[in-house]
């Protein structure tokens, strides 16, 4: 079964081609980074301009690529929900007008479990039920996989996303935005202890995250050296400010997998892409536990997750009509249609 996909859900434009959710036949990206990063943030308004500028030749792009005439396109999957909601109705809409002109069957996918679906791709032996970390720039999340579309919260985080923290931390350092994979980069070069940030666990929910604490550190470490006229080394507190943020992020994923006896182990999302959390992980494992982790053009937005996840929702039945509208925000563990 072969599905035309589209991801409009922030500032990528995606579209991919992907047969029975695991083989990716054509995936292409259009990334608006370039236009949001003047202004230090994605701004709504301009993403869903520039996904509605560039979607349709996307789409003619993407089906050359992958060799297929359009005849031989079987669905169209689309994210329906939580992101931005101009930019996710210019994806839907899309998707709506192509299923309707080919009579093909139209369906919504969640971003959250799309980014989950990247491993589907990565690692052909993956099958639910595991557990699963999906950190990405709006979302934290710890959930039990039990089935290819049944998903329960296990935890979450009460105030900011993981890729928010790494995106202000970077912010305060002056690296361009997004800043997380250059804080990845420059936390390399520094020490990891030189700096105490806080790490903040909650007794009654310990495998929820909160980063509103260290996001504030920064700014007030940064802000009283300069005060003071003292030196900073940005290498030493984006390596501290990393260790923070990922040893939170670590210790509650295995803490929750321990509790709960989980074996299967895999990450999502943006922020799966860091090196530290990626080498936290790895070294804090148990040695029969299993961690499937998506390759580095995988963890962000695209259209091959949505592909792959789609081909589940299908399976299962999960198909909509075009009355099918968008969500900013939704939960996992509910269906859209
Ligand atoms: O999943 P994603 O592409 O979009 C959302 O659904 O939000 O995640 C984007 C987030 C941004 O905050 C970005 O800074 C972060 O992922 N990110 C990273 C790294 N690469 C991307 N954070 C830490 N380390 C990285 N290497
Ligand atoms: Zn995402």
């Amino acid at each position: 079964m072969n599905i035309l996909s589209f991801e409009s859900s922030c500032d990528e434009t995606a579209v991919a081609i992907v047969r029975d959710g695991r083989e990716v036949l054509a995936s292409t990206v259009i990334s608006q980074i370039d236009i949001h990063k003047v202004y230090g943030g994605v701004v709504p308004e301009i993403a869903s301009r520039c996904h509605i500028e560039k979607i349709s030749q996307l789409t003619k792009e993407c089906i050359r690529q992958s060799g297929l005439k359009e005849e031989e396109l079987d669905a169209v999957a689309v994210t329906a929900a939580p992101g931005l909601i101009g930019a996710l109705l210019v994806g839907l809409n899309f998707a709506k007008g192509y299923a309707y002109a080919r009579n093909l069957p139209l369906i919504p996918v969640h971003h959250i479990r799309a980014h989950v679906a990247a491993n589907y791709i990565a690692h052909p032996d993956l099958k639910p039920p595991f557990l699963a970390m999906i950190v990405s720039g709006g979302h934290s999340h710890i959930v039990l996989v039990k089935n290819y579309t049944d998903y329960e919260i296990l935890g979450r985080t009460k105030d900011d996303a993981a890729g928010e923290a790494f995106d202000k931390g970077a912010r305060v350092l002056g690296l361009p935005y997004p800043g997380g994979v250059h804080m990845d980069r420059m936390a390399k070069e520094g020490n990891p202890k030189a700096v105490k940030f806080p790490r903040v666990h909650f007794k009654d929910d310990p495998y929820d995250f909160s980063f509103s604490g260290v996001k504030t550190a920064i700014v007030n470490y940064v802000h009283n050296a300069r005060q003071k006229g003292e030196e900073l080394n940005f290498a030493d507190i984006a390596a501290s400010y990393s260790d923070a943020v990922t040893g939170i992020l670590a210790e509650n994923f295995l803490r929750c997998a321990r509790d709960h006896g989980q074996k299967t182990l895999v990450i999502a999302g943006g922020v799966s892409a860091n090196s530290m959390l990626r080498e936290k992980l790895l070294a804090g494992k148990a040695k029969d536990q299993v961690l499937y982790m998506p390759p580095l053009n995988l963890c962000g937005d695209n259209g091959a997750m949505v592909g792959a996840q789609g081909y589940y929702e299908f399976q299962a039945g999960h198909t909509a009509g075009l009355d099918l509208n968008a969500l900013s925000a939704y939960s996992i563990e509910n269906q859209l249609c």
